[in-house]
């Protein structure tokens, strides 16, 4: 890969809209660069031959207790009336918090969020994560709809193609891409702003590197 990858207890924004390239980049990372994970896929649409090293559980009792260094949980919210039922997160951002140790992965973070609402435990790991050794990635379809807090607590991002214009308002006014530069995405293509380097040159990684 020519740029860097999110360092160990940061926190870091994949943000563009559907089908921009989010999942693959993070894919990338998570199944070259870091060994204790877990994914949170709250759209339970993961398919194991797409995560090599990587195990799927669907039943939290389950998933607290594996052993496995690589983990997927997919939520069964269709059992649940209320697909925003935040005990189904709470209780999981309260296990990745007291676990440690640990690169998570928050697939859809509108999935688990309010407009002004974040569990209490997404909200102390995005604060207190670097201490516990938690790394955080979060991907987002839609900047301008999820808490601010959770942009401005992140040091990385890797915006891709947006198409709501409240969305690269958003991103010009948070990360200083200017809504031009935004406007020039191209399918797959993404802008970095991290701890190293902050530049309007688009990039794209090649299918499985
Ligand atoms: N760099 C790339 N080169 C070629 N194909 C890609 C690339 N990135 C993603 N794709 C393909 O585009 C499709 C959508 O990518 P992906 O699932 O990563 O998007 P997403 O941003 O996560 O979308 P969503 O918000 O809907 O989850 C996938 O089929 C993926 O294989
Ligand atoms: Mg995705």
């Amino acid at each position: 890969m020519k740029f860097t990858i999110p360092q160990p207890n940061s926190r870091t924004a994949l943000i563009g809209m559907t089908g921009s390239g989010k999942t693959t980049l993070a894919r990338s990372f998570l199944t070259k660069y870091y060994r204790y994970v877990v994914v949170y896929d709250v759209k339970g649409q993961m398919k194991s031959a797409d995560w090599p090293g990587y195990v799927i559980y669907k039943d939290f009792e389950k998933l607290i207790k594996a052993k496995d260094e690589r983990l997927i949980y997919q939520p069964n919210i269709h059992e649940i009336p209320d697909e925003k039922n935040w005990d189904y997160a709470e209780r999981f951002f309260k296990w990745i918090y007291l676990r440690r140790n640990t690169v998570l992965y928050v697939d859809e973070v509108y999935g688990c969020t309010g407009r002004d609402y974040i569990p209490f435990y997404f909200r102390a790991i995005l604060t207190r994560g670097r201490e516990r050794g938690i790394t955080c990635l979060m991907a987002t379809q839609r900047p301008s709809l999820i808490p601010q807090f959770i942009l401005s607590e992140s040091e990385n991002y890797y915006v891709f193609k947006l198409q709501m214009p409240q969305d690269k308002k958003k991103i010009e006014e948070i990360k200083g891409f200017s809504v031009d530069s935004l406007n020039k995405l191209k399918r797959y293509e993404f802008l970095i702003a991290d701890e190293v380097e902050h530049s309007e040159r688009p990039r794209k990684i090649k299918l499985g590197e």
